[in-house]
């Protein structure tokens, strides 16, 4: 069985976003894949977080995995900084990475543009999700567009030290949906959906109300026209509401086109909002049984046991390939 990984980080609720580019494609994956999803706290770490609100939100974001339909008989789901192999083998992929390639992360460049203190974890993050993958000999990462240029670095690494020094690492493949991959904000269509909008009205997140969606839905940014269709190089923001809409209701493009021809945005952005509240009910039921239930925790305990299993050999093998001893390893 082919083995996949990914990972999503802590940082806030998750939104429409990271279901529609990430999660659930995770849920179609686990029924073909030997699946491992991991919320990767340590990732969380690059700036500075209030503990009780990072010790909250990753139990949390485990919950919403679970309740988009993760189901841990299935798939491994853990947390990062519960298997310390992520760690050491990150210190290992910092030393194979150069400084030039780092730096032409363009993540870490938005991140890092205009902040005055930036730590050094910001710049070195892609050496750990470089580990986080390589540890696993991952076939493929299913990510949203923003993280492909990531994954082509752990692919260069593992080329790299295998190169160097022997066959050590599996070379893992990107696989990025081919729509709903770049969801955009509502707020602004030129920039993602993130967890960390400072918009109010940017982000639709899987725990927002049916007032809240309404609300959101209602407010987004729409471009000049009436007619309903998709342009994505003129009509950008429709473009990324359409996308929404198709993907809450499973109902193609064309078809939305066809079902609001003649119609304006108000009775659009009625039918978007009330696909947008029926694809996150159900998501949101699950999430609160899941919560009361203490079921994710036992869960997160089982996944990284399963993890640690699978890692420690991996990172014992890239040890001896380097001429690092393993005394504690046995
Ligand atoms: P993150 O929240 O950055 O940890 O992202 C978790 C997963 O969701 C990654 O695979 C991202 O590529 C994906 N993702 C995040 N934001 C979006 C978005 N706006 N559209 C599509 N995918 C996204
Ligand atoms: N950097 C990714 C993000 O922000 C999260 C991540 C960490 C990840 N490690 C990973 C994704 C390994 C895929 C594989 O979305």
């Amino acid at each position: 069985m082919k083995r996949v990984f990914s990972g999503v980080q802590p940082t806030g609720g998750l939104t429409l976003g990271n279901y529609l580019g990430a999660i659930k494609h995770f849920v179609r994956l686990q029924e073909e894949y030997d699946c491992f999803y991991c919320v990767v706290d340590l990732h969380a770490l690059t700036v500075p977080k209030d503990p009780k609100e990072l010790r909250t939100l990753i139990v949390d974001t485990a919950a919403y995995m679970m309740a988009a339909g993760l189901d841990p008989e299935k798939v491994t789901l853990f947390v990062q900084s519960d298997v310390p192999a992520h760690s050491e083998l990150s210190w290992i992929m910092e030393c194979t990475a150069t400084f030039g390639e780092l730096s032409r992360m363009t993540q870490f460049k938005e991140k890092s543009e205009g902040r005055e203190s930036v730590s050094g974890g910001l710049f070195t993050y892609p050496a750990l999700m470089a580990a986080d993958i390589l540890l696993y000999d991952t076939d493929v990462v299913p990510v949203g567009e923003d993280q492909k240029q990531h994954v082509e670095l752990a692919r260069d690494l593992a080329i790299r030290f295998n190169s160097r020094y022997g066959d050590t690492f599996k070379v893992p493949e990107p696989v990025i949906p081919k729509t709903g991959a770049r969801i955009k904000s509502l707020a602004d269509p030129s920039r993602k959906m993130s967890k960390s909008d400072t918009d109010p009205y940017g982000a639709i997140f899987l725990g927002d109300s049916e007032d809240e969606i309404v609300k959101k839905v209602r407010r987004a940014v729409t471009d000049s026209g009436r007619e309903i269709i998709y342009d994505p190089d003129n009509k950008p923001a429709l473009a990324n509401l359409l996308t929404i809409y198709s993907h809450c209701a499973d109902i193609p493009i064309e078809k939305l086109e066809e079902m609001y021809a003649g119609k304006g945005y108000a009775d659009f952005k009625k039918g978007l909002a009330e696909a947008v509240i029926q694809c996150l009910k159900p998501i949101q039921k699950r999430h609160r049984e899941m919560s009361e239930s203490g079921y994710v925790k036992e869960a997160l305990v089982e996944g990284a046991r399963k993890a640690m299993e699978v890692s420690t050999p991996v990172l014992k093998r890239a040890k001896e390939r380097l001429g690092l001893p393993n005394h504690m390893m046995g």
